[in-house]
């Protein structure tokens, strides 16, 4: 007989976190308009990710309607700290200013609408932690900024990184020597897809 447990898929399904009202709204918008989030899953593990590296000044690169954003701005709303997140999209930065505000965190994170590429060139930091949620092609062109914004021992965590347009980036990564990476093959319930791969970076 196995070891593990039958119907592992659905058992991990019924582990996921509990989350608030605003939480499960968001998830209901995303449903309804197709807005790939990264899910309470994803989301709880950027939250226990951000207060694990004592994370006060996080950047977040692609706020779709302020999901993750939550997570992590409630991370360093702990630390008195604060979330800095970028959204191309002026109507989606504009829905994500909404759900901070619902959230009792506008005081907490500032939303840029711009394209992440331009902004970083005009950023400075130095940030504990980043989270990369931009389309995949750019992730390649977005890691020289991370590595020049993120403290030394800072986190990279980059979602998706099982799609075709993250796997330039996934190889750069895994062959410098500028950080130390893993790339996993994860079952995320709730992520869009559910089958992908999550990567986590330290800045060396
Ligand atoms: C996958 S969604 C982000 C989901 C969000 N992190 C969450 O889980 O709640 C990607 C978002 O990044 C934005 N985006 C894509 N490329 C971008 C870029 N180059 N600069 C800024 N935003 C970008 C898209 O408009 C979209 O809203």
């Amino acid at each position: 007989m196995s070891k593990m447990i039958p119907d592992l898929e659905e058992a991990f399904r019924k582990l996921a976190p509990a989350r608030d009202r605003l939480l499960k709204e968001l998830e209901e918008e995303a449903r309804h308009e197709r807005i790939p989030i990264v899910g309470p899953v994803v989301g709880e593990l950027l939250y226990v990710l951000a207060r694990a590296v004592d994370a006060g000044v996080v950047l977040e690169l692609g706020t779709a309607t302020g999901y993750s954003g939550i997570y992590l701005g409630r991370a360093c709303k702990e630390k008195r700290g604060r979330l800095v997140t970028l959204e191309k999209d002026k109507a989606m930065a504009k829905r994500a200013m909404a759900s901070f505000k619902r959230a009792g965190l506008d005081g907490f994170i500032e939303v840029i609408a711009g394209d992440a590429l331009g902004e970083l060139e005009k950023m400075r930091g130095p940030f504990d932690m980043v989270f990369m949620d931009i389309d995949k092609e750019e992730y390649l062109p977005a890691l020289s900024h991370c590595h020049r914004l993120l403290r030394r021992g800072g986190l990279l965590v980059a979602d998706n990184v099982g799609f075709r347009g993250a796997d330039d980036f996934n190889r750069a990564l895994s062959e410098s020597s500028q950080w130390r990476a893993v790339h996993l093959l994860s079952f995320l319930p709730f992520h869009s897809p559910e089958k992908d791969g999550l990567c986590l970076a330290l800045r060396m």
